[in-house]
């Protein structure tokens, strides 16, 4: 049988698959790095007019556009944009109590494509958010972290966050890993944590 590449989805598409098995309608679905708005557009989908996203971006301007996105598509009542950084994600949930813990977390570190390079997510604070994700989510809930690594701060956040992943119990969640690793330029990847229906004590407390 001919085998054809494009059987490997691109790194984006696949986070977008994953969600996609794990997520249901009237779901609470967060996107941690809001930006242009495509994940928001994405989870929104999924989650429905019964269901909730809710959006960080750091920049009021990104925000912005992806609201008027969110108008256009109709989907704005049913998406928080909140103009925090993700580090911030745990206190938020607690203030809103109303709002349920996300089924879905997904993450797409680096600069905003179109805006300023300088603007970047950091090692420190993603990994801040990641562990405030991993507590949020549901049981059978998932994260996705999308990273690229051929810029300079990429580098360290690229090792920080799959040193992160690793030390995760597998008592509490199983981590995949995925990206094309013969292309001629550094090329994202994509890091997945599905968390256990049911957590094995004995293997959390042994770490
Ligand atoms: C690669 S872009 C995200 C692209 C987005 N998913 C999309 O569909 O367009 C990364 C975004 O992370 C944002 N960001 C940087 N630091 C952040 C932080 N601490 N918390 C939340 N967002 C942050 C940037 O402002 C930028 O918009």
């Amino acid at each position: 049988m001919q085998r054809d590449w494009s059987i490997f989805p691109a790194v984006l598409s696949q986070a977008h698959n994953w969600v996609r098995a794990v997520i249901r309608p009237g779901d609470t679905a967060v996107d941690a790095t809001v930006g242009n708005g495509h994940d928001t557009v994405f989870l929104a989908g999924c989650v429905g007019p019964t269901g909730r996203v809710v959006g960080f971006d750091i920049q009021p301007a990104a925000l912005s556009k992806s609201h008027q996105t969110l108008v256009e598509l109709g989907y704005q009542d049913r998406v928080n944009l909140v103009e925090l950084g993700h580090q911030g994600m745990s206190s938020w949930f607690a203030r809103h109590t109303a709002i349920s813990r996300p089924r879905a977390v997904m993450f797409n570190l680096g600069y905003l494509p179109g805006g300023d390079k300088a603007i970047i997510t950091r090692t420190e604070t993603t990994l801040a958010a990641l562990r405030s994700a991993l507590e949020l989510v549901v049981a059978g809930g998932i994260i996705t972290v999308v990273a690229y690594p051929g810029h300079v701060e990429g580098e360290s956040e690229t090792e920080a966050v799959i040193g992160w992943a690793r030390s995760i119990p597998t008592g509490l969640a199983s981590v995949a890993f995925y990206q094309f690793l013969n292309s001629s330029k550094p090329s994202p990847w994509l890091v997945a944590v599905s968390r256990r229906e049911t957590a094995w004590q004995a293997d959390i407390q042994g770490g």
